[in-house]
């Protein structure tokens, strides 16, 4: 298979993790012949400082010609006093309105090896594995805002807005999702407050009709959150908007172990983008501490739902799990017992494992 990514490491922790994931891709590369092609490409703080726009158009046109895009993260201390718009955040936002992604896929799952550092009681936790389907190219993030001054006192909006067709098709992905799961759909809105999300959940209900085996629950966000904490087995399929599902997503990291250890998916229009949930994590940039699995996961991710590769894809995760099995950790992850890895530490070790689940998986089939 002959693929062209474009990588864009962004700041902070970005480009260690971003490394991270394009070795893991070279692997997958070179072990099952596909000729995968690499352009790497600035995008937030690291390019204001290189171009002064946070997503350049020579990098959007890039991506709009790409077969998939990889993103590490962009934000620092740097260009916090930037106004909205001119940030480094507002470049991958403008990256996602560019590339239409409308969609962003978020598994939150429990890594078993690392069971016992979830802050949740094992019995609790249950076997975690929920989806977070997050609206990613409307609500707050892209309505109407603005600020004034009047009379000395300052005041500044944000628009929370939603039609129809822009929930329709979050949705529809969403119902899609549960039906290839256990069929159960949850709809995190607060509709008890705010008009957008009435719509939201009259759309999100009426679409059930199209969709009768799956199970449709709706829920207030503030409700959800703390279900989360309480109960997170009882979710499966979670869908929600662009803000709530931002909010969310964190929150049920946390139960996983940490925010580093989550990939995530966008989809839309066409070239999908793969980028870890967690930020440029300042304090840990040029350490080589920081956790490269919700990176590498991402990749796993491009192989199996952005290029069809599955068995790349769960050559991968199988050994990360067995590297985290072997006591292997970063210290976001760090236990009592295990065995305290810097990223490129864990990097040699899982290329290790890689090759050694090949060989296996040669032997005795994939999955034993
Ligand atoms: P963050 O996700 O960077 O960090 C939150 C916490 O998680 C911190 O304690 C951090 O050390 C830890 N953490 C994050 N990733 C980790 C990893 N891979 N390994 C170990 N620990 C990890 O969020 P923040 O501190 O709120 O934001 C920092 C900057 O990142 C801000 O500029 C923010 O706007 C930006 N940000 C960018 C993205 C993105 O590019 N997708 C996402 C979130 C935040
Ligand atoms: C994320 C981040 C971004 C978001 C920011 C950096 C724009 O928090 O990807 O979760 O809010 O979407
Ligand atoms: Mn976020």
């Amino acid at each position: 298979m002959k693929k062209n990514i474009v990588l864009l490491p962004g700041d902070g922790i970005g480009p260690e993790v971003t490394r991270a994931a394009a070795t893991v891709l070279k692997e997958c590369a070179r072990e099952f012949h596909h000729e995968f092609t690499f352009q790497e490409l600035p995008i937030g703080g690291a390019a204001i400082d290189a171009t002064g726009q946070p997503l350049p158009k020579s990098t959007l046109d890039a991506c709009l010609h790409a077969d998939a895009v990889f993103l590490g993260a962009v934000g620092g201390a740097k260009w916090d006093s930037l106004p909205v718009g001119k940030r480094p955040e507002s470049g991958l936002l403008d990256l996602r309105r560019g590339l239409g992604l409308f969609v962003n896929v978020r598994p939150i799952k429990l890594l078993e090896p690392l069971r016992g550092i979830s802050p949740l009681k094992s019995e609790r936790l249950g076997d975690l594995d929920i989806e977070i389907i997050r609206e990613l190219a409307g609500g707050i993030y892209f309505g109407e805002r603005g600020q004034s001054a009047e009379r000395g006192v300052e005041r500044a909006f944000d628009t929370e807005s939603y039609s129809t067709p822009e929930i329709e098709r979050v949705a529809t992905f969403a119902y899609a999702r549960a039906e290839g799961r256990s069929r159960k759909l949850c709809s995190v809105d607060k509709a008890n407050v705010l008009a957008s999300s009435q719509l939201w959940r009259r759309t999100v209900t009426a679409l059930g009709g199209v969709y009768p085996s799956v199970k449709l629950e709706h829920m207030y966000v503030d409700n959800a959150a703390m279900q989360l904490t309480l109960n997170p087995a009882q979710f499966d399929v979670m869908l929600s908007t662009n803000m709530f599902g931002d909010i969310l997503s964190d929150a049920a990291a946390a139960l996983a172990g940490s925010i580093g250890l989550i990939p995530s998916a966008s989809f839309g229009a066409s070239v999908p983008l793969f980028e870890p949930i967690h930020g440029s994590a300042p304090t840990l940039a040029g350490k080589d501490c920081a956790n490269p699995i919700g990176s590498i996961l991402s990749a796993t991710m491009l192989l199996r739902d952005g290029f069809g590769l599955s068995l790349e894809a769960d050559w991968v995760e199988q050994s990360v799990v067995r590297v985290l099995a072997n006591g292997y950790r970063t210290p976001d992850i760090m236990e009592t017992g295990a065995r305290a890895s810097s990223t490129s530490g864990l990097m040699e070790i899982l290329h290790e494992e890689m090759q050694r689940t090949l060989e296996h998986a040669e032997r005795y089939g994939w999955g034993v």
